[in-house]
């Protein structure tokens, strides 16, 4: 039997509610194939900031480097809570952004589906979402503003002021782009460069890098778009869209856009990759608002375990199995109250009943497959 190590990060705010449901899915997953999940489960966020004194002790390290993958929920605190907490040993500065340095995670897949069977979710008109929306956006993870060099004082003139620096090296750029090309080979063989190359000058040595490897991919339709411009395009023209690749803060902004143009962020999942290691995680925050009252949209987190199945551990066919058992509660009538918004035809179900439902469909899709 394979015997997976995964270390799991419930977190904060509706980061435990949602883990749940995805740790269903697992077990569905477990019971019926040769393989068994040890789940380690570890403290890391702000609510171990209040337990501990620190967003990830030592031990939630060793854990992680023994892991065969990380799935983590949702960290962060209210802005009022979160003042609680000095700014550097605030979980975003102190515990996520070291852990993607420290594995490296600099390829982060963020896909914005939306199949045209739930275009009611999307606040988009049928029209423009027409046969449905299917992008991939491939997010640079651990370069750029997030981790350059930062300063804050007082200058001159008396006036405070902070300075943060922008920077990529040519290496740190074509390991991201060949994976956006690789993705596209594998899908519709379109590729968008977000960039800002009116302005920035690592945005033309991003695009220049791009058309350096665009040369050993002739098959892949490259199209340049500016990242303002692209903000217009999701809204007003998404199916254009196959992958786009971008820089780390371009791709944060795009793709919580890409989750207000399907009808809710509780709809984006998502893979960070690095060279040994691999994390899943929702694209979105800990929600504070409505943690604890069993209403937050788990399929984020259970995508992003549908994720890990396919990307870390090749288990391509329980992933889709994954994604079509979310995908027939939908198509039942069911979710939670963030896609009730702009449709009054969807039954409204908590995050433990969704996850329920998810877990039964997949359960019966085996049933199909045999
Ligand atoms: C995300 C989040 C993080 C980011 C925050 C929590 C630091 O918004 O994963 O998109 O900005 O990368
Ligand atoms: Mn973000």
């Amino acid at each position: 039997m394979k015997k997976y190590h995964l270390c799991i990060m419930p977190g904060d705010g509706i980061g435990p509610e949602i883990m749940k449901e995805g740790v269903k899915a697992l077990k569905v997953i477990e019971d019926r194939n040769d393989v068994s999940f040890e789940l380690m489960e570890v403290p890391f966020g702000a609510s171990a900031w209040f337990e501990f004194g620190t967003c990830c002790p030592d031990e939630t390290w060793d854990t992680c480097d023994r892991a065969d993958a990380i799935v983590k929920g949702t960290v962060g605190l209210s802005h009022e809570e979160s003042r609680k907490i000095p700014i550097d040993e605030q979980p975003e500065r102190s515990a996520l952004l070291p852990m993607r340095r420290r594995y490296d995670t600099f390829a982060n897949f963020r896909p914005v589906y939306l199949p045209k069977a739930f275009h009611h979710f999307s606040p988009l008109k049928p029209a423009i979402i027409g046969e449905g929306i299917d992008i991939m956006i491939i997010r640079e993870l651990v370069g750029g503003i997030y981790f350059g060099e930062k300063e804050v004082g007082t200058n001159e003139q008396g006036l405070r002021y902070a300075r943060e620096v922008l920077e990529y090296d040519e290496g740190l750029i074509q390991r991201t782009v060949k994976i956006a090309f690789e993705t596209a080979m594998k899908r519709r063989k379109k590729l968008h460069n977000i960039h800002k190359s009116n302005v920035l000058k690592s945005s033309i040595l991003w695009t220049d890098i791009i058309m350096e490897i665009a040369e050993d991919y002739p098959e892949v339709d490259v199209q340049h778009m500016l990242v303002d411009a692209a903000a217009t395009a999701l809204c007003l023209n998404p199916t254009q869209f196959d992958v786009m690749v971008m820089e780390n803060m371009f791709g944060d902004i795009l793709s919580d856009q890409g989750g207000g143009i399907l009808g809710s962020l509780g709809l984006m999942p998502s893979a960070c990759l690095g060279p040994q290691k691999a994390y899943y995680e929702p694209s979105h925050g800990s929600a504070p608002d409505i943690a604890g009252k069993n209403i937050a949209n788990p399929y984020s987190m259970i995508g992003s375990i549908a994720m890990m199945l396919d990307m870390s551990f090749g288990m391509h066919e329980e992933a889709s199995n994954l994604w079509n058992a979310m995908s027939a509660v939908f198509a039942n009538g069911y979710s939670t109250g963030d896609l009730s918004r702009s449709t009054d035809s969807v039954k409204i179900v908590s995050t433990s009943e969704f996850g329920d439902r998810v877990a039964e469909e997949l359960a019966s899709s085996f049933l199909q497959n045999t």
